[in-house]
């Protein structure tokens, strides 16, 4: 979608949206539209429940005095509480509401918020790119959709004052959306399309970013000594993979770089310990941390981040076959710890724990970040809001936490300790890959803190509830939401750069 900056003023497009306050205190362009429109405003106020609370919206059908097919009044509550994540999620609601109306161009003012006026270019440039995120459409697939069923929507015009100052806040913000837009593609596509080796392929796309883009096939893997990754890709047809991505953006290219390792299980059947039929193409989108990890050092490249990061993703596919590896299996991973397969579906744990003790010896990150959609348990413990968060450093906690509110991606944290770490203790093997019924994400998160060396920063975030949504919220559509990109650019931003 083409979205614009333009100085308010001129009632122009087919729509036009303005903002309403706490209490129907109207902002100055619904201010306007009213005396436009003959009152029509303030008497659609009287006749309905709309009062300008936060999230609420208000239509006018073909109201007189205005050239618009329509007026949408959003509410934005009380002026003095708006941040830049309302803005966004105003913007974003307003996209589905303008998309179904059949407008094809809007405008949408920002107002001069009462004495805030540094804050009303940010206000619109976070306002446009909430507009931006709720228009990803994943449609490649669908011939057949009618024509009027289709999102109206081509392009919005933001109307506020200082429009070059928005526009130039949100071209930088664009990135954001470029890199949430790469991670949703490829979450989106289904697994006979991306496999671990068409993943490498569009991987290496990247290089024209500026990234370096290394791939290692099971021939490289195997004299690294991968035997738990490469365990759980033997049954597949396809090759497994992994990918590795470089951006060196600080201006000491030689200083410790920060590390994303995601999960890229592009198909996950469990293998021989399968998973019952329902629901099983939900397992396309086991590759998502992987998914994140991509469009993550997508936006970092594109944005010329001042920061050394490596992503890694860990990719195979996961299928029963005659040659697929068997409960009771015992597998040595790169670290020499050896591992009793004892379910085959617990299978991202092994993916991970040779990719995390590669970046480690490769590159001694100053500190890792991985990504997986681990466990179903992390689904029963947060639901679909928080991901959950490990970590062996209350430091990187802390930033994780605050990053994830500050962009709406929230995490929470949860416990690790020997007490669960001894559940994945063996007597066949060093460890076993599944703890007992209770705490199944946190003797995950046990098992890979066991790849990781005693002094490094790490973080685990186990992403299985909130990678795919079945419901539309402001600012993410259903389906891949590429929950992390955002997270983890704010974190890098915040923190790790020159
Ligand atoms: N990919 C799944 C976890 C998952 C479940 C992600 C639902 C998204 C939605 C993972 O590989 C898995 O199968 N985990 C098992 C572990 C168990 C066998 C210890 C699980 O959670 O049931
Ligand atoms: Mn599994
Ligand atoms: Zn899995």
């Amino acid at each position: 979608m083409k979205i614009a900056f333009a100085a308010p003023g001129k009632f122009k497009g087919e729509a036009l949206a303005a903002a309403v306050f706490e209490n129907g205190q109207l902002s100055a362009s619904a201010q306007a539209l009213d005396e436009a429109s003959g009152g029509a405003i303030k008497r659609a106020l009287k006749s309905s429940r709309f009062s300008g609370k936060k999230g609420q919206f208000l239509d006018l059908v073909s109201p007189n005095g205005v050239e618009a097919a329509r007026i949408v009044l959003f509410g934005l509550g009380k002026e003095a509480e708006l941040g830049d994540l309302d803005f966004e999620r105003a913007g974003g609601s307003l996209y589905s509401r303008l998309a179904s109306s059949g407008a094809t161009d809007a405008t949408v003012f920002v107002d001069d918020l009462n004495d805030a006026k540094t804050t009303t270019q940010s206000a619109a440039a976070h306002l446009g790119l909430g507009l931006l995120l709720h228009s990803y459409r994943f449609d490649k697939y669908r011939t057949k959709e009618k024509p009027e069923k289709k999102p109206s929507l081509k392009s919005a015009t933001v109307g506020v004052a200082k429009a070059a100052n928005a526009r130039k806040q949100f071209n930088e913000l664009k990135f954001i959306a470029d890199g949430v837009f790469a991670t949703r593609d490829l979450v989106s596509e289904p697994a006979n399309v991306i496999y671990p080796e068409s993943f490498a392929a569009e991987a290496k796309k990247l290089a024209s970013l500026g990234l370096k883009v290394t791939v290692l096939g099971e021939k490289e893997m195997r004299k690294l000594g991968m035997g738990a990754l490469l365990g759980v890709g033997q049954g597949s047809k396809r090759e497994s993979q992994l990918v590795l991505l470089e951006w060196l953006g600080a201006k000491n290219k030689k200083s410790a770089p920060v590390a994303f390792v995601g999960k890229g299980v592009t198909f996950d059947t469990g293998g021989i310990s399968i998973k019952p039929a329902a629901g099983m193409e939900d397992m396309k989108w086991d590759m998502g941390g992987a998914g994140v990890v991509f469009g993550l050092m997508h936006l970092l490249a594109a944005r010329k981040a001042k920061v050394n990061a490596i992503g890694v993703c860990g990719l195979v596919e996961n299928m029963p076959s005659g040659n697929a590896q068997r409960p009771g299996d015992i597998v040595t991973s790169m670290s020499g710890q050896t591992i009793e397969v004892i379910n085959t579906d617990a299978e991202g744990r092994l993916v991970l724990a040779d990719a995390l003790t590669h970046v480690q010896r490769e590159y001694k990150p100053r500190a890792i970040v991985d990504l997986a959609t681990l466990t179903g348990a992390i689904i029963i413990s947060l639901g679909n809001v928080h991901a959950g968060l490990f970590s062996n450093d209350d430091e990187l906690s802390e930033r994780l936490s605050a990053a994830g509110k500050a962009v709406g991606e929230p995490v929470w944290r949860m416990p690790l300790g020997e007490d669960y770490d001894r559940l994945i203790d063996c007597d066949a093997a060093d460890m076993k890959n599944v703890g007992g019924r209770g705490g199944g994400s946190i003797t995950a998160a046990q098992f890979l803190q066991r790849f990781v060396d005693e002094d490094r920063p790490w973080a685990h975030l186990d992403i299985a509830g909130v990678t795919w949504s079945s419901k539309d919220k402001p600012t993410v559509p259903k389906g891949a939401t590429a929950f992390g990109v955002r997270l983890l650019n704010q974190l890098v931003a915040q923190h790790y750069e020159d």
